[in-house]
């Protein structure tokens, strides 16, 4: 760091990062402090537009110690996850200079220093749709770009990776491969991208966020249940569908006319409470809606019962989901430029 240039600067780098959905399923660890996989994994990654983190990190000579904000509130990043992250990227910063701003900061630097984060989830953490993939990924993104990490995206991914597994697969875009590697030392266990997003991009994601007044269900009688009274198990490959840890259910649709009759079909059997707006109980990509032909209220309350249900028993689970997020696949990591959507005050370093 240059000495002249004093210690009231502050330098940030913003960026937003998307999360996303394993179809092949990361579940298990073969070492727990690496987060090794006991396999490989495929996700897709979700539009950041729907669902994304947005993280700023700071650096500057007058921060004390390492800190952290999470939507609002100061978190500690004492947890060994977190500061394996930071020590990873610490390892390999390099020298950064804005000579503008008359700031150097060499590579021996970054050992001392100390930075600031300040990080928002664009989603309701509560919706249990894996926020800390697209966390712990904005988190090792932008402190890559704030420290002048030079290691390309697969080797950023190894370093998520032991923040939160699935992180390392929010390292890109489109369709993603979390290579389980079998090294002891974790540095074959690294996300690749497989197409981007590009390569199927009419393919639809609908996730139900599922309401938190749902009774737990053991998974041996939830499918004991399924099998004895749906109506609509035979016909369930009619739609791909994935669980994360959580209840949500995430469906794929694989174009957007198939989409929009699978909306239809979720709003006839889970109609929203009669004071909810439509505005918030289907978010994200509203031409979905558009397609479905469902403008407002009143054309959920009209919608006829799914043609392959025989004689009308389709039940109504009215209030069963909190609201759906219609989504595609997206772009992968961005640093965001525009100064105004950095969360850090530029003169104190502290959340805006
Ligand atoms: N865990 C959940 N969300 C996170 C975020 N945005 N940053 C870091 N850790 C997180």
């Amino acid at each position: 760091m240059a000495a002249e240039s004093g210690t009231n600067w502050v330098l940030t780098v913003t960026a937003q990062t998307p999360t996303n959905i394993a179809v092949i399923k990361y579940w298990g660890k073969r070492d727990e402090d690496l987060i090794l996989p006991i396999n490989d994994s495929i996700s897709v990654t979700l539009d950041p537009d729907h669902l994304c983190t947005t993280t700023s990190v700071a650096v500057s000579p007058a921060f004390t110690h390492d800190r952290m904000w999470l939507n609002g509130k100061e978190v500690s990043l004492s947890g060994g996850r977190y500061q394996n992250c930071l020590r990873e990227l610490r390892s390999r910063a390099s020298d950064v200079e804005d000579e503008q701003k008359g700031i150097k900061i060499t590579k021996k630097d970054w050992e001392k220093m100390h930075v600031h984060i300040v990080s928002y989830n664009n989603f309701p953490t509560a919706a249990g749709l894996a926020s800390s993939a697209a966390g712990l990924a904005c988190l090792v993104y932008s402190l890559a770009k704030l420290m002048n990490v030079r290691d390309d995206h697969s080797r950023l991914s190894a370093i998520a990776r032991q923040g939160s597994g699935s992180a390392c697969r929010s390292l890109y875009g489109g369709f993603v491969k979390w290579i389980m590697g079998k090294e002891e030392n974790g540095s074959d266990s690294i996300a690749v991208q497989l197409a981007d997003e590009k390569h199927w991009d009419d393919l639809v994601i609908i996730i139900a966020v599922v309401s938190s007044r749902q009774k737990e269900t053991s998974s041996t009688s939830g499918m004991k249940d399924t099998v004895e009274t749906s109506m609509l198990i035979e016909h369930r490959a009619k739609v791909a569908y994935t669980f994360d840890a959580g209840p949500n259910a995430v469906l794929i649709s694989h174009n957007r006319k198939a989409a929009a009759l699978l909306l239809q079909r979720l709003l006839f059997c889970f109609p929203p409470n009669s004071d909810t707006d439509l505005n918030s109980y289907v978010i994200g990509d509203k031409t979905i809606l558009k397609d479905a032909g469902i403008q407002n209220m009143k054309d959920i309350e009209a919608l006829s019962p799914p043609p392959e249900i025989k004689d009308n028993q389709t039940q109504k689970y009215r209030g069963g989901v909190s609201y759906f997020i219609c989504t595609r696949p997206g772009r992968g990591p961005v640093v965001l430029t525009d100064e105004s959507r950095s969360l850090i005050n530029p003169e104190t370093g502290l959340p805006k």
